[in-house]
């Protein structure tokens, strides 16, 4: 295990047993006394609808004297499968203090605004308030969405926090602008001497690449049947400019703040890898490969290792297998093959994801 990891684990796990709270913001922002709040029935009038997927907390949209607000509660017994999960709703409320500091400043307040307010949280009584946002999870992504999502997430980077599930339900759109709202796995980390919040154990890990294994990905291999290929790799040149971008300037910020060399590298090396590949369309498609293979197995792994598949699971994983019998050998070439799986054969491979199909269907939530 990951020494850092485990370090913020351990310090989350005595946290969670001690008696010390969080408070976020100020109870005279809540529309109901704070102990209603806390223990309001899901069959009480200002409850309009309820989320019920997230296994730590449930999520109220409330109504309450003309205004709509959000309600993320802590559940009583948590329905976790691993550390992470188990402390999620305190991280949330750790990272909403962070982020609600950030959103006050004057200096950072502008790149902060597409995450959302904290009204009030406070992590003993259990609950997050923030105000309703009126927006619908991503339909569809263009260059400006791609490119307000790399803004959000170098600001949170150059802040040193670092989000990894940037799944398709924790994105809202308004037509106009992209809000992000759940930080149950966003992690602090130092940008400078660190490639994400694992340290230096893990350079794939990344913004973009975030987007992609936990969403585009996904959204790509969902709506196969309608996109040509030809729209799909149009829609991943979006992407890789717009992440182009973003990284050159993260790349110069680096710099100007005396990153460590490796650091600097790391992101050099990503950044040539995408201009290469933008330079002819056969590169581009070689990239493609590589990233969609590399963002399945990431997936399916989180996926595994959590417990909660999904027939998308089960979609990634017959994928995942199909390029395994076709494009071994330019996975191989192109580094596609990351942690164990750099040291399997292709036959071994192949088994290997013919057991998580046989797994991912006893770990079915939906
Ligand atoms: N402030 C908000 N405004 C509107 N919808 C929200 C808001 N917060 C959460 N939601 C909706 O509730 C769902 C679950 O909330 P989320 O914070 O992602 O909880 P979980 O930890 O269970 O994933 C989201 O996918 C989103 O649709
Ligand atoms: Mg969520």
């Amino acid at each position: 295990m990951n020494p850092l990891v485990k370090q913020r684990q351990q310090t989350q796990l005595n946290f969670q047993q001690g008696e010390a709270n969080i408070i976020v913001g100020q109870a005279e922002a809540c529309p109901l006394p704070v102990e209603e709040l806390a223990s309001l029935r899901l069959d009480s009038p200002y409850v309009v609808e309820t989320f019920e997927d997230g296994l730590t907390a449930i999520v109220l949209h409330l109504y309450i004297h003309g205004r709509h607000y959000n309600l993320k509660r802590k559940r009583a017994q948590a329905l976790v499968h691993n550390v992470d999960g188990e402390t999620s709703f305190l991280n949330e409320v750790q990272r909403r203090r962070d982020i609600q500091a950030l959103k006050d400043s004057p200096r950072t307040a502008k790149a902060f605004a597409p995450l959302v307010t904290t009204l009030y949280a406070n992590y003993r009584l259990g609950f997050i308030l923030s105000p309703w946002i009126d927006g619908k999870p991503l339909a569809s992504f263009s260059r400006e969405i791609f490119r307000q999502i790399f803004a959000t997430l170098f600001a949170l980077e150059q802040a040193g926090l670092m989000e990894w599930d940037l799944c398709p339900g924790n994105i809202l759109y308004d037509g106009r602008n992209i809000h992000l709202f759940d930080f149950g796995y966003m992690y602090a980390y130092n940008p400078l001497e660190h490639y994400n919040s694992d340290g230096l154990a893990s350079p794939a890990f990344h913004a973009a690449e975030r987007l992609e294994t936990r969403n585009v990905f996904g959204y790509l291999l969902r709506y196969q049947d309608v996109m040509s290929p030809a729209d799909q790799l149009a829609l991943f040149r979006e992407l890789k400019e717009t992440a182009l971008d973003s990284y050159t300037q993260k790349l110069i910020w680096l710099k100007q703040n005396y990153a460590q060399p490796l650091i600097i590298q790391w992101q050099t090396e990503i950044i040539e890898r995408w201009e290469y590949a933008l330079d002819n369309e056969r590169s581009l498609k070689n990239l493609f490969i590589s990233e969609s293979f590399r963002s399945h197995c990431l997936d399916i792994a989180d996926d595994i290792h959590g417990k909660s598949c999904t027939t998308m699971t089960l979609k990634r994983i017959d994928k995942v297998i199909t390029m395994l019998a076709t494009v071994f050998l330019q996975l191989e070439n192109n580094g596609a093959l990351l942690f164990d799986n750099a040291t399997l054969s292709q036959i071994e491979l192949i088994k290997k994801y013919q057991a998580y199909r046989h797994l991912a269907k006893q770990y079915q939530q939906s």
